[in-house]
């Protein structure tokens, strides 16, 4: 996917950057989106939440994406290392400037696990599911995560930082992965081209753009009937990181939070922290 590097910006794209991605300001501007501008194309970078966290630091407006084809210091959530094979993922963030109470920004994360889900769903023509709060899953292994991150000053959220990864291309994985990790291309449709990765940003970006300013000025429940029919984890059983008895997720409320029913009946709202099917 990468094109061998001359020095020089070539056919659009900078140096050490897929040619694929030549095409992903025009699919951007196709859809009419407020994101993808401006737009910072990059071989490598440490992570792209943390550049897009020091542009909006530094005043960079709403719409400023990062996109890398390698990270050294690759970020997820619970402060877990997200890796992928250079060339074959989508690393994207986004710098989002919206009125969003600090409280709303769990809202926000399972809005664009949505958005993340939407555009690969698209892309291989499969149904998706989200597992809280924010994975994407296909047939139970995960093709995408999203960090959500705010830039605070004083008590205000100044910026929301989405950070995407998709595995796109990716086929061959480490041992450890293998059994819980999958790509767009092994769901891709069967007599497709293979997956580009300019237009499923392009989707990823888009519905991104749809939804979040709408849910962090008024909450989920513009997306919640979506965040229901694609939840990978109602009706099975779960547990969380630590003591805590586990039980049946029974959905998600509006404040976001996972509902879980327990075997003494109690309802347990879970707001944090990862959950893990079995007993
Ligand atoms: C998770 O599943 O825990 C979230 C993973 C988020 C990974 C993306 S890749 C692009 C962006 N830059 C990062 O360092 N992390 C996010």
């Amino acid at each position: 996917m990468l094109r061998p590097g001359s020095g020089k910006p070539q056919g659009g794209v900078p140096r050490g950057v897929g040619s694929d991605y030549a095409s992903l300001a025009e699919r951007i501007a196709e859809r009419g989106c407020s994101l993808g501008k401006p737009l910072h194309l990059e071989a490598e970078v440490t992570s792209t939440n943390d550049l897009a966290k020091d542009a909006a630091r530094s005043g960079a407006p709403h719409g400023t994406t990062f996109v890398a084809e390698t990270q050294s210091a690759g970020r997820g959530r619970q402060g877990r290392t997200w890796l992928a094979t250079r060339g074959e993922s989508i690393l994207v963030s986004v710098v989002l400037r919206v009125a969003c109470p600090p409280r709303r920004l769990p809202t926000l994360a399972l809005a664009c696990g949505l958005a993340a889900r939407d555009a690969v769903a698209k892309a291989t023509r499969t149904t998706p599911m989200v597992k809280w709060p924010n994975d994407v899953w296909l047939d139970g292994k995960k093709v995408a995560g999203v960090l959500v991150e705010g830039v605070i000053q004083g008590d205000k959220v100044s910026a929301v930082i989405v950070g995407v990864g998709i595995n796109v291309h990716t086929r061959v994985w480490d041992e450890a992965i293998l059994p819980i990790a999958t790509s767009v291309a092994m769901h891709a449709h069967a007599e497709g081209a293979p997956p580009d990765r300019a237009t499923l940003l392009a989707d990823l970006l888009a519905a991104i753009d749809h939804d979040v300013g709408l849910v962090a000025a008024r909450g989920i429940g513009l997306v919640h009937a979506r965040l229901e029919r694609y939840d990978a984890l109602r009706g099975r059983r779960v547990r969380g990181d630590g003591d805590e008895p586990g039980g049946v997720a029974e959905g998600i409320d509006l404040e976001g939070r996972l509902l879980v029913r327990r075997d003494d009946g109690s309802l347990a709202r879970l707001s944090a922290g990862e959950v893990h099917l079995g007993a």
